[in-house]
């Protein structure tokens, strides 16, 4: 572990599920942690890379990461965009919300004695992992899916339509490992090679032999 396959290397990675405002004290959230995301920063950083990390979360940075704080996707995507050209590796961990709320209030919305329910209006998101493969150049681009069923067939699916290089399927259906947990276990598919099982290990040896994947891959 932590042999430095990625030295010279800028990796920049996104961590944490976005947060989509309702009324200035709610919001539409979903169950990532951030902890799979931190793991690769850590990896990344420990392979001897230079790590930017856009993260909707607050645990421990890895030493020398250079944390980006945001929020939503429109935020996440900013900042992605903002240090894109100088990454050599792109890795989306995060789960962004595919839709948020068109108009959040400006005040706390008061519960209607007159109304059983609450309709809420969404207009869909940007797709980051999209928009950065419809622009890479020199980037291996990576992203990951979270699937509940057909997982390899939905994330071959991602992999082509969302550009990427590498895409990480991970089953979230499974609640002892993915969203929240200190472990997981998924199947890398990338256009040229047959996919690749990565047995239940904790995320940050999972994180290393994930880089070092991506670093061999670069250099075919
Ligand atoms: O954070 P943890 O608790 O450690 O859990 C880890 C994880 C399960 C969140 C993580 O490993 C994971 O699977 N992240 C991707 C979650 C997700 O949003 O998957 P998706 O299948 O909906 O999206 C596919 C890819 O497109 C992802 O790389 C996602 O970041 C990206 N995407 C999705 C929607 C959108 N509007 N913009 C995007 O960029």
């Amino acid at each position: 572990l932590g042999t430095p396959v990625l030295t010279g290397k800028r990796v920049l990675i996104s961590a944490g599920g976005t947060k989509e405002a309702i009324d200035p004290v709610r919001y539409i959230a979903n169950r990532s942690s951030g902890k799979m995301g931190y793991a690769l920063a850590q990896a990344a950083v420990q392979a001897g890379a230079q790590v930017d990390l856009v993260s909707t979360v607050q645990l421990p940075a890895p030493m020398f990461t250079n944390v980006i704080a945001v929020e939503t996707a429109d935020q996440m995507l900013a900042a992605m965009q903002a240090h894109f050209e100088q990454a050599d590796i792109v890795i989306m961990a995060a789960a962004v919300a595919d839709y948020r709320v068109a108009n959040p209030a400006n005040q706390k919305i008061k519960k209607d004695p007159d109304q059983k329910g609450l309709t809420l209006n969404l207009v869909e998101n940007p797709d980051i992992l999209a928009q950065l493969g419809a622009k890479k150049t020199h980037q291996y681009l990576v992203g990951f899916a979270a699937e509940t069923q057909n997982l390899l067939e939905h994330a071959q699916a991602k992999l082509i339509k969302k550009q990427a290089d590498l895409l990480i399927a991970n089953d979230v259906s499974n609640h002892d490992i993915a969203f929240g947990s200190d472990n997981n276990e998924v199947t890398l598919l990338s256009k040229n090679d047959a996919p690749k099982h990565l047995p239940l290990t904790d995320k940050l040896t999972l994180s290393h032999q994930i880089l070092e994947i991506i670093a061999a891959q670069m250099e075919e």
